[in-house]
């Protein structure tokens, strides 16, 4: 494993039986308050984009936003808050989606999007990808060129990542975690 790999790995940490039995939890809080570990982690995740015009990072609620948001800053980006049902206040687009442990709503403003923008999807991990193909299915349907979908987490046995490259959505992921 590289030296990067190495750094996120040992700065997630892992909570068996949560939120329900059999689950081991990848808990990126820990990463996120060591602050070598989230600042490589967003490096990371922007250097390909450098230098190219992205218009938004759309960050999925709630981990996507505190990634999201520092991608943006570092792209000088626009930012995009996708968001479980009932949280935006003005006109949404609502798609139904399933997750690694159940089903929920999300949203997105309406006019969150100028057709034809780049965008970058993102969110702290990629299970089963229910919850980003959600997030594609929106983005799209307001004419967002979607460049990538970015996480810090890949559970490669849940084929999230296949899942939205049967979409034409590009993948990236930092670390990968075998089983779930
Ligand atoms: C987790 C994780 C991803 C999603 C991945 O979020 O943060 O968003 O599950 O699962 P999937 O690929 O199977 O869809 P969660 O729904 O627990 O919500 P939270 O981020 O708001 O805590
Ligand atoms: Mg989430």
């Amino acid at each position: 494993k590289s030296s990067l790999e190495d750094t996120l790995i040992s700065a997630i940490r892992n909570i068996p039986d949560y939120p329900k039995p059999g689950i081991m939890f990848r808990d990126i809080t820990t990463l996120l308050g060591n602050a070598r570990a989230y600042r490589r982690a967003i490096d990371e995740l922007v250097h390909p984009y450098a230098g190219s015009k992205i218009d938004k990072i759309a960050g999925i609620e709630a981990r996507g936003f505190i990634l999201g948001g520092a991608m943006a800053h570092q792209l000088s980006s626009g930012f995009i808050p996708i968001r479980k049902k009932g949280k935006l206040p003005h006109e949404t687009v609502r798609v139904a989606y399933s997750l690694e442990y159940g089903l929920d709503e999300m949203e997105m403003h309406k006019d969150a999007v100028v057709p034809g923008e780049k965008v970058i999807l993102v969110d702290d991990l990629i299970a089963t990808g229910g919850t980003a193909e959600g997030a594609v299915k929106l983005l799209r349907q307001m004419g967002a060129d979607i460049v990538a979908a970015c996480f810090v987490i890949d559970l490669p046995e849940l084929g999230g990542r296949a899942k939205l490259e049967a979409l034409d959505v590009p993948v990236r992921t930092l670390v990968a975690f075998e089983g779930h």
